[in-house]
């Protein structure tokens, strides 16, 4: 029996570490949130799907509806009812968790089986590119479906591969703060440092970022870009090591080399970051950095347990990834 009333859950996301290497087939460590966004779908009469609560040209609905029935799902007309304790534009990607959790209701209210989730991953991430006009690459889609409590998840985006790395931080909590400046990805630097980092590897010789030795001999900011990629990569791997050891010290020490990396090399830091950076560190922050596509979105930073946190900044666990809930 098709069932009439579906809810499903998908949470946001923190990236410890490899930021701006998902679209170069790279290496990135995030971890699902306990914060997101519950999608309620009821079925209606007609094909429609409509959401009250969301303006009437929801790109996000619109393209995750559309895809779904691309990818030959019988989706019939359904009111959806959308509830986020995520904050939009913060850097914790509340737009990918909306697209998981309006795929997963939907189907779940059509009596359909989702697609399994690197596909659904790869059907929502087309919604954000073809629709929200950010040619962002998997990150988001993929941490919000595949969290785990507790742990969270080395992704290698080459070959979708996933490894559960549990978050020993040995008596301290990673915590964000939003910058004030509000992130937009669609129309901002990323698309550009994405084109970037296409044209580097095209110069290269390469396929893609991923098998670059190095950017030396690149015409400036191409060299820079690609020094980024390569170093962030490396520090995912490093990162993990530091988690298998419980050594918060050393992860402290790669978040401040991740900064240094995006705001220099990748330049993607504001000023208003740069001073949410600088107050996680006079709070006693072992490390902070910029997170997400940049421009602005919030700081990720390490505190020791008992050490107060800087007004605003919210300490962040990770959850269980997407799921339906009835
Ligand atoms: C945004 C994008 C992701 C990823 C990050 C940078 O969050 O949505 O795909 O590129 O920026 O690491």
């Amino acid at each position: 029996m098709t069932p009439h009333r579906s809810r499903a859950f998908a949470p946001g996301r923190v990236n410890l570490i490899g930021e701006h290497t998902d679209y170069n087939e790279g290496l990135c460590l995030p971890f699902a949130i306990e914060m997101g966004v519950t999608v309620t779908a009821e079925l209606r009469d007609g094909r429609d799907v409509v959401a009250p609560g969301l303006p009437g040209d929801d790109r996000f609905l619109r393209g995750t509806v559309a895809q779904l029935r691309a990818a030959g799902i019988e989706l019939p007309g359904c009111a959806v009812e959308v509830a986020s304790d995520l904050p939009q534009e913060a850097g914790l990607s509340s737009s990918a968790a909306l697209c998981v959790a309006l795929a997963l209701a939907l189907c779940g209210a059509a009596g359909a089986t989702p697609p399994p989730p690197v596909e659904l991953a790869r059907l929502c991430s087309r919604v954000e590119n073809e629709y929200a006009g950010a040619a962002t690459g998997m990150l988001d889609q993929l941490a919000s479906l595949l969290g785990e409590e507790g742990r969270a998840v080395r992704l290698d985006i080459r070959t979708l591969a996933s490894e559960p790395v549990e978050l020993r931080l040995g008596g301290h909590v990673l915590a964000v703060l939003g910058s004030g400046a509000p992130r937009v990805l669609a129309g901002s630097g990323y698309n550009e440092r994405r084109e970037q980092c296409r044209r580097a590897a095209e110069l290269l010789g390469v396929g893609s970022l991923r098998d670059a030795r190095d950017g030396a001999g690149l015409p400036d900011p191409l060299d820079r870009r690609v020094r980024h990629v390569l170093s962030e990569n490396a520090r995912v791997d490093h990162a993990v090591a530091a988690l298998r050891e419980g050594d918060a010290g050393a992860l402290g020490e790669l978040l401040d080399a991740s900064h240094r990396s995006l705001r220099d090399d990748f330049e993607v830091s504001v000023p208003e970051v740069e001073r949410a950076v600088a107050a996680c560190h006079e709070a006693g922050a072992l490390g902070a950095r910029i997170m997400g596509g940049g421009f602005g979105g919030s700081v990720l930073a390490l505190f020791p347990e008992e050490q107060e946190l800087p007004d605003g900044a919210v300490p962040v666990r990770p959850g269980p990834g997407a799921r339906l809930l009835q």
